[in-house]
C-alpha cells in the first residue's frame, strides 16, 4: 500500500502542475498546528523563490486546483503561503479498510529485498552475560524484526567473543583445580573425553576466579591486612598466573590439540547456556559464529594488506592508515597485528567480513555494540573498503548504544556493587511485574506468573527501546513496570483492553468479524484513524534510521489515541448497530497494528492482565 503521505503528495502534485509549478514542490508533512489542520504543504514558500511570486498567490492557486478533490475535506491557503489540509472522512475510512484487508497492514512489498547482516548480541563465551550485552540483544533483535517485517533478508549473527584471553585463563584455572585431567598430561595419546570437565555453574565460577587471580591488587591486600611481604608474594603469584594464561591462549590460538579440546567443551557448555538466556529474552540468531571462525582468514588478509601496500610496520606492530580527506580529527591507524603476533579484535572483524562476503553475499552490514566501540568500527569499515574486501559503496552502519545506568546515574550494578547478571535482572523485573499484577486482582498463581513474565519482558525491552539508542538511560524497575505512562505494560494494558472489548462483543452478539469501517464521526475517532494510517511510514522510517524508539513513540501515541477514543465512545452500549460494528472493526485494526509493532519490538501481549 502507498503511504498516506504519498497519496496526499500525488494529489498535490497534480494541483501544482495544473498551476504551472514543478511537482517537486508538492511535499506534504504532518501538521505542526493540529488545532488548524491535519497535514500541511509548505511547498508554495519554496516555489515562490523559484517563480518569483508571492507564496500566498501560489498557495491559493494550488488550493483552487485541488478544487473538489475527494481526498480533502478542507484545503486552505493561509498567510504567508501555507496550505492547510484536512482529510475527508470517507477517504480515511477507505484507507483503514484497505489496511484491514491487507495481511501486511499496509507495509509495502520490497521489490528488491536486500540481504542484510546484522551483527549483534556479541556475548563473550564463558564470561557471564551481563547487562552490557542486554542492550545489544534487545536493540538488535528489534532491528532484525523491523527489516524482516519490511521484507528484507536479515541474517542475525551473534558474533561471539570466543577467542580471547578468557580462554587461557579458564584453561590455567582448570589446571590448578584438576591437574589430573588428560589435557594437562603431555604424554597422553588417547582420545580426549566427550564429557566436559565442568558444569555450567563450575564454568561460571572458573572465569571470575581466574580473572581475579591474574590481577591481584596490592591495595586489596593492604585492605585485607596483608604484610608487605605477603603482598609481594601474592603479586608474584598473580603475575606468574597471568603469564601462564597468556601462554595458554597463544597455544590454543596456534592449534594445540589438548587446549582445543578444552576450548570445545567451553564452547558447548557455554553456548547451551547462552541460548537459554537469549531465548528467555525472545532473542534468536540465525548464525552462531564467533571470532574463532575468522582466524582462518587472518594470515591471508594480512598478506593481502601488505601486498597492497596498505599495511606497514610501526613500533613493531603492523598497522593500516585510515585517515580520509574530510576527517575533522586525526584518526589513529588500525592495528592489524600486534608486535607479539597475537590476534586482534579488528583483525577478527576483518576476517569475519571476508567470510561473510564469500558465504552470504550481503548487500549491507549493520553492527550493534556499545558506542565506545565506534572508533573500532570506523577502522574496520575503512580498512575493509580500502582493501577492497567489500565494495566501495557497501552500506556499513554502526549503531552504538549508551550505558544502562542505575538510579544513581552510574552504570547499573547489583546491590553489593557487582556486575548484574542478566538472569538476575530478568528474575527481578518479572517479580516486580508479578507484584504489580497482584496489586489489583487475584489472578490464579500460575496464570499470574505467566503474565508477569510477559509484562516483565515488555517492561524491560520497552524501557530500553523507547530511548534513543545512543543515549544512556536509567534502569528503573518501578517506572518500567508501571501500567501508566510511557511504558511497555501500558501498551500491553491497552491491547488487553481492546481484546477484552472484542471478547465481550462476541459474547453479546455471538459474532465477531472484521467489520467494515465507516467514516469517523468524532474527533477522537478521526485522530486514532490518522495515527493508524501512519503505520507503514513509521515502520520504514524507524528501520531506515535504525531507530526503534520511533516505533515505541508511535505505539505510545496510538495507545493514547485509542484510550481517548475509548473514554469518548461507549462502544459496547452503542445502540446504532452499524456504528458499533464499524467501531469494532476499527479497534480490531488498532489492536492488529499495536500487536504487529510489539512483535517487531520483541515482546507479546497476554490475553488478560
Ligand atoms: N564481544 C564484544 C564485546 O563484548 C562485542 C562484539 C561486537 N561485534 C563485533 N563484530 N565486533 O564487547
Amino acid at each position: 500500500m502507498k503511504k498516506i503521505l504519498t497519496v496526499i503528495e500525488n494529489e498535490l502534485k497534480k494541483a501544482f502542475s495544473a498551476g504551472g509549478y514543478e511537482e517537486k514542490f508538492a511535499k506534504a508533512v504532518l501538521s505542526n498546528r493540529p488545532d488548524l489542520c491535519e497535514y500541511q504543504c509548505n511547498g508554495a514558500m519554496a516555489a515562490a523563490k523559484a517563480y518569483k511570486k508571492k507564496p500566498i498567490e501560489i498557495a491559493s492557486q494550488v488550493v483552487q486546483a485541488l478544487g473538489e478533490s475527494p481526498l480533502f475535506s478542507m484545503c486552505d491557503a493561509v498567510m504567508p503561503g501555507f496550505i492547510n489540509l484536512k482529510l475527508a472522512d470517507s477517504f480515511v475510512a477507505d484507507y483503514m479498510n484497505q489496511m484491514a484487508a491487507d495481511e501486511r497492514l499496509g507495509l509495502k512489498e520490497q521489490e528488491s529485498p536486500k540481504t542484510i547482516i546484522l551483527d549483534y548480541g556479541g556475548a563473550n563465551v564463558a564470561k557471564p552475560l551481563h547487562v552490557g550485552h542486554l542492550r545489544s540483544a534487545v536493540i538488535g533483535e528489534s532491528i532484525k524484526r523491523m527489516g524482516r517485517a519490511l521484507g528484507h533478508h536479515m541474517i542475525g549473527d551473534v558474533h561471539l567473543g570466543d577467542w580471547g584471553l578468557q580462554m587461557g585463563l579458564i584453561i590455567e584455572e582448570l589446571r590448578d583445580r584438576k591437574p589430573e585431567l588428560p589435557y594437562f598430561d603431555p604424554s597422553f595419546t588417547g582420545d580426549y573425553p566427550d564429557e566436559p570437565p565442568f558444569t555450567i555453574s563450575e564454568l561460571e565460577d572458573i572465569y571470575p576466579t581466574a580473572s581475579k587471580k591474574a590481577k591481584f591488587k596490592a591495595e586489596e591486600g593492604r585492605k585485607q591486612g596483608m604484610s608487605e611481604e605477603e603482598i609481594a608474594r601474592e603479586e608474584e603469584k598473580s603475575q606468574a598466573f597471568a603469564e601462564r594464561a597468556h601462554l595458554a591462549t597463544r597455544k590454543l590460538q596456534e592449534g594445540y590439540a589438548p587446549f582445543l579440546a578444552i576450548w570445545n567443551h567451553i564452547m558447548n557448555v557455554s553456548k547451551a547456556d547462552l541460548k537459554k538466556n537469549y531465548s528467555s529474552l525472545n532473542v534468536s540468531f540465525d548464525l552462531w559464529k564467533g571470532e574463532s571462525d575468522a582466524q582462518k582468514d587472518i594470515p591471508g588478509l594480512i598478506d593481502d594488506l601488505i601486498r597492497q601496500g596498505l599495511a606497514y610496520e610501526s613500533q613493531g606492530a603492523l598497522v593500516v592508515d585510515i585517515g580520509e580527506p574530510g576527517d575533522s580529527k586525526e584518526l589513529p591507524p588500525c592495528i592489524v597485528r600486534k608486535s607479539d603476533g597475537a590476534a586482534l579484535y579488528a583483525t577478527s572483524d576483518l576476517g569475519t567480513i571476508l567470510e561473510r562476503e564469500r558465504e552470504l553475499h550481503p548487500d549491507a552490514y549493520i553492527y550493534i555494540a556499545d558506542k565506545r566501540q565506534e572508533l573500532h568500527f570506523t577502522q574496520v569499515f575503512r580498512v575493509a573498503k580500502k582493501a577492497g574486501f567489500v565494495a566501495q559503496d557497501m552500506p556499513m552502519s554502526f549503531l552504538g548504544f549508551g550505558t544502562m545506568n542505575g538510579k544513581d546515574g552510574k552504570p547499573f550494578k547489583t546491590r553489593d556493587g557487582g556486575v548484574m547478571r542478566l538472569e538476575q535482572l530478568i528474575a527481578d523485573i518479572n517479580e516486580a511485574g508479578y507484584q504489580r499484577i497482584m496489586e489489583n486482582r487475584t489472578a490464579e498463581e500460575e496464570e499470574a506468573r505467566k503474565t508477569a513474565g510477559m509484562v516483565g519482558l515488555a517492561a524491560l525491552k520497552y524501557g530500553d527501546l523507547s530511548n534513543q539508542a545512543a543515549k544512556d538511560y536509567i534502569f528503573d524497575v518501578e517506572r518500567f513496570v508501571s501500567f501508566e505512562g510511557n511504558t511497555g505494560p501500558y501498551i500491553l494494558y491497552t491491547i488487553v483492553r481492546i481484546k477484552s472489548i472484542l471478547n465481550k462483543y462476541q459474547e453479546q452478539k455471538g459474532e465477531l468479524n472484521r467489520f467494515s469501517i465507516l467514516p469517523g464521526t468524532s474527533e477522537a475517532e478521526k485522530t486514532m484513524m490518522l495515527e493508524i494510517a501512519r503505520y507503514n511510514d513509521v515502520m520504514e522510517a524507524a528501520f531506515k534510521e535504525l531507530a526503534p524508539h520511533k516505533l515505541c513513540q508511535y505505539i505510545y501515541d496510538l495507545s493514547n489515541d485509542f484510550n481517548r477514543f475509548y473514554h469518548d465512545s461507549k462502544i459496547l452500549s452503542e445502540e446504532d448497530q452499524e456504528k458499533q460494528k464499524s467501531w469494532i472493526g476499527l479497534i480490531t485494526l488498532a489492536k492488529d497494528v499495536l500487536e504487529a509493532c510489539i512483535s517487531v519490538l520483541g515482546f507479546e501481549a497476554p490475553d488478560r492482565m
